[in-house]
């Protein structure tokens, strides 16, 4: 199959994804893969295309809180000022379904499914065009980095699939947060953390927001089935380094002859740039520009010839947009962290 680059001709993808062809759309944090979320086969197509496993549920994108509510069994009460404040936008909301309202590949059989707006104005129109509430898991070969842009997309699954919609690049650069709304009774909860923190919920809601225990102790399973796969890695191995040991650990792995690739904040690619074989710099200081460079300087890195040794990360606090930084840094380098 020739895979085609929809720029200015959304009606032909429109078309593409009435027929139950797989198309990907560009959002705010990562590329998706497209399919109407109301034909199994055509959902079938994505977990075939990524090789994704089948119990990991995907989250179905609509262009309003009305295109939901008919799929919806039980609201949790802060649902709507939740709606309110943080859509279109990089959060996932998980409701308890009316059975049978989505078909079992969708919601991988659980009672519950997840919902998203993403804040893209292309895939907004496109949403809107096509009537059709669309599945969009991240449109990456299933374990490597997300996509941030239309060529990572093309790069993995070129011929794979009918098209891909330009969107640029992705603002965010990580997954949105998923939170657990599936229980009136009880508090939400971050199953994945993004780039809508636990402090910005909290200061909306004014009460505790719960995060799954699977995030802060490694030991516990994950409550979003998703979170327990191998994920974001790169084939060069990647170890994360405290910015304080940058430079210790460039000259240890300097000595061992490694060819070495070091992603970073440009202060800190100041220090090292020139011991090392390839750098990718983060657009500034923040950790804003850092979860925006994140998958496409792994993607960077991990394509270099001859292939690089090691792959040198810096951490950030693991707070605020810092947690789902963290959170994909860490699975991309297996816990695996430089001790000086
Ligand atoms: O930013 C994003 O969310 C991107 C863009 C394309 O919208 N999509 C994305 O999809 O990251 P995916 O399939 O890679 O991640 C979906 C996550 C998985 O961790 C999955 O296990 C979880 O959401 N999930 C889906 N349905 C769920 C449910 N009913 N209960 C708990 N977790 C669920
Ligand atoms: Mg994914």
């Amino acid at each position: 199959m020739e895979t085609i680059i929809f720029d200015q001709q959304l009606e032909q993808a429109v078309e593409a994804l009435k027929q139950g062809e797989v198309v990907s759309f560009p959002t705010e944090t990562v590329y998706g893969l497209g399919a109407n979320a109301l034909d199994e086969s055509a959902v079938k197509k994505v977990f075939a295309v990524k090789g994704r496993p089948s119990d990991n549920p995907l989250i179905v994108h609509v262009y309003d809180f009305d295109q939901v509510q008919p799929f919806i069994q039980t609201k949790h009460p802060l649902a709507e000022k939740i709606v309110e404040q943080f859509w279109p936008g990089p959060l996932t909301l998980i409701f308890e379904i009316k059975p049978e309202s989505l078909p079992k590949v969708v919601t991988g059989g659980l009672s519950t499914a997840a919902f998203r707006m993403p804040n893209h104005p292309v895939t907004l129109e496109l949403l809107r065009q096509a009537q059709l509430p669309l599945v969009g898991p991240s449109a990456n070969t299933s374990g490597k980095p997300s996509p941030t842009s239309s060529a990572h997309v093309y790069h993995d699954l070129k011929g794979k699939i009918k098209g891909i919609v330009e969107g640029g690049q992705s603002q965010i650069g990580v997954e949105s947060t998923v939170l657990d709304l599936s229980n009136p009774n009880l508090p939400p909860m971050i199953l994945r953390p993004g780039a809508i923190t636990k402090e910005m919920l909290e200061a909306t809601l004014g009460l505790e927001v719960l995060i799954d225990q699977h995030l802060v102790k490694e030991s516990e399973t994950p409550k979003a089935p998703g979170m327990k796969y191998k994920h974001y890695s790169p084939d060069t191995p990647v170890m994360m380094v405290a910015p304080k040991d940058l430079l210790h650990a460039v000259r240890h792995f300097g000595k061992e002859n490694y060819r070495l690739g070091v992603m970073a904040t440009p202060s800190q690619i100041a220090l090292i740039k020139d011991q090392v074989q390839t750098c990718f710099a983060y657009e500034d200081e923040k950790v804003q520009s850092a979860a925006k460079g994140l998958f496409s300087g792994l993607r960077q890195l991990d394509e270099q010839s001859p292939k690089l040794d090691l792959i040198l990360v810096v951490t950030f606090e693991n707070k605020g947009l810092g947690m789902a930084y963290m959170n994909r840094l860490k699975k991309a380098a297996a816990q695996k962290i430089y001790q000086a």
